[in-house]
């Protein structure tokens, strides 16, 4: 495991962005696992200056997110398509239809899970998996449980998730109980993970995740047991 503490956000954002940068350089062919949340923005914003001035090509990339909120549609702007196509796919020059996001407004989500799992093996998985981590440790929406869940699978999410994530709704209520998320097997097939974490408020669950025990009380100590993982941390 790679940890680097950098000073600000500003470095996390550029360190981040140039580890994904790499990944494209390395194989324009691949394939990104992509997050949300506030922390990756600033990675993003990277991302778009170098494809803008010219030094990051997208066009042959294809991209597949971790999750995303049950019953919204991606002309929803609290849905993560349309945080992605607004952060990122909308300034770059990405094919749209090599863009992936579960689809929150299935009628069958266990479906909709297995074919975004076979839909990833059948890319032969992702290249490089960018995370966020919860406040509760959760990566993707995989809350605390007692067991980690292997497949793409409905999750109720956490009221600290939801408290969390209150802050971009016009109020609590609004914010969806359930969304859809890659599960363990998805986001541990990645060849890297690329996990970034900002703020004081995420120092407790950092350590927790990377320097106590391996429990699916805080999923992301999961990554503990991949073979590459990078961690960039500021607060
Ligand atoms: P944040 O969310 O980047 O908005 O803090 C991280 C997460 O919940 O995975």
């Amino acid at each position: 495991m790679n940890i680097i503490k950098v000073s600000n956000y500003e470095e996390l954002s550029r360190r981040a962005a140039e580890l994904i940068a790499a990944q494209v350089w390395n194989k324009p062919n691949c394939v990104l696992g992509l997050a949300t949340g506030s922390t990756p923005i600033g990675t993003y914003k990277e991302l778009v200056r170098m494809n803008k001035s010219g030094d990051l090509d997208f066009s042959k990339v294809t991209t597949v997110n971790l999750d995303e909120y049950v019953g919204l549609d991606g002309s929803n702007d609290q849905s993560y398509r349309y945080f992605m196509n607004d952060n990122l796919f909308n300034h770059v020059n990405i094919d749209k239809a090599n863009t992936h996001v579960p689809n929150g407004k299935a009628a069958d989500l266990a479906a909709e899970g297995a074919r975004y799992d076979a839909f990833i093996e059948s890319l032969g998985g992702t290249d490089i998996q960018l995370l966020g981590i919860g406040h509760d440790g959760h990566i993707g929406f995989n809350e605390p449980d007692d067991v980690f869940y292997k497949a793409t699978h409905e999750v109720k999410l956490d009221e600290m998730t939801i408290k969390a994530n209150a802050r971009f709704f016009a109020n609590e209520d609004e914010v969806p109980k359930t969304a859809i998320t890659m599960g363990m097997w998805a986001i541990m097939q990645a060849k890297k993970v690329l996990l970034i974490a900002n703020g004081m408020d995420k120092k407790e669950i950092v350590e927790k995740a990377f320097f106590g025990p391996v429990t699916p009380k805080v999923p992301a100590s999961i990554l503990q047991c991949h073979k590459d993982v990078t961690v960039i941390y500021t607060y």
